[in-house]
């Protein structure tokens, strides 16, 4: 799309994409196992470190010690994989800096993965990895547009909605960013499309009830305060989200105890994934 042709942090995204291609690759080719994916991974230390730790931390509870790729492939999926090739990408760029936002990404992943197992959805990974990745464009326009994003946050602090102000300032909004890159990192449709919707459910065409979702679990998250408050001072509550869902206040309320049970690992997680 001719409006991101700016950004130039794609340009340095060469190698993250040519692995995540690769894996891609890897998966739609029939005859190739996960062994394949997991020798590819093996060629990054960094990550295999990152993987394994994930993979044995507590959050997870597997009864075994994981101590191969592949075995940690085999429990954690390949979508976590392309989640923590994108994190460690990021983060080398800035990590503090960036913090509050992670913060709100991993807990985000969480609480949607909590929600698809209440919700009846079965795909539980892809809505775990949803969350985590459903803010990138934040992150990429950030770190593309500092001076206009100093200029969104005052927008903000005067009443605007992020949308609202990211639309006026930049002529797009961090949803489109993030959509309009997961596409060209061959994410499935599903990601694509939720990420585009997530503050507009009206834009989701086929995946309605996933962007709801989506939606969803990043409000309850900006509700219990992770991530940058400053950001979401205006919060847009469309009322279509819990008709979309089945979902009443009673139903709501039993929603919070349970993520509040669980925001209580967020911070193990994290301080494994960052460290
Ligand atoms: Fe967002
Ligand atoms: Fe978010």
């Amino acid at each position: 799309m001719k409006k991101f042709k700016k950004i130039k942090c794609l340009e340095k995204l060469p190698i993250v994409m040519e692995i995540l291609q690769k894996i891609d690759s890897l998966i739609a080719d029939e005859k190739c196992g996960i062994s394949e994916i997991a020798k590819l991974i093996e060629k990054d230390p960094a990550l295999t470190t990152k993987l394994l730790k994930l993979a044995n931390s507590p959050f997870y509870g597997f009864p075994q010690r994981i101590t191969s790729v592949k075995t940690a492939l085999n429990f954690l999926g390949v979508n976590i994989v392309k989640m923590l090739l994108i994190i460690n990408n990021f983060l080398e760029i800035s990590s503090q800096e960036y913090f509050l936002l992670w913060e709100h990404c991993v807990s985000v992943g969480l609480v949607c993965k909590i929600l698809s197992k209440k919700l009846g959805f079965e795909d539980w990974d892809t809505f775990y990895t949803l969350g985590l990745i459903h803010d990138i464009g934040l992150v990429i326009e950030k770190l593309n547009f500092p001076k206009e994003f100093k200029e969104i946050v005052e927008k903000i602090k005067q009443g605007k909605s992020l949308i609202e102000a990211e639309n006026e300032i930049l002529k797009f909004n961090h949803c489109e960013l993030g959509a309009y890159l997961m596409g060209n990192w061959n994410f499935p449709p599903k990601i694509v499309e939720t990420v585009l919707a997530h503050h507009e459910i009206n834009k989701a065409r086929k995946f309605i009830r996933e962007s709801a979702l989506l939606y969803l679990g990043d409000l309850l998250v900006w509700a219990r305060g992770l991530g940058d408050s400053i950001l979401f001072k205006k919060l847009e509550i469309n009322p279509s989200l819990f008709q979309i869902l089945a979902l009443d206040s009673e139903k709501i309320k039993e929603l919070f105890v349970e993520i509040d049970y669980t925001i209580s690992e967020i911070k193990t997680l994290l301080s494994l994934v960052f460290s």
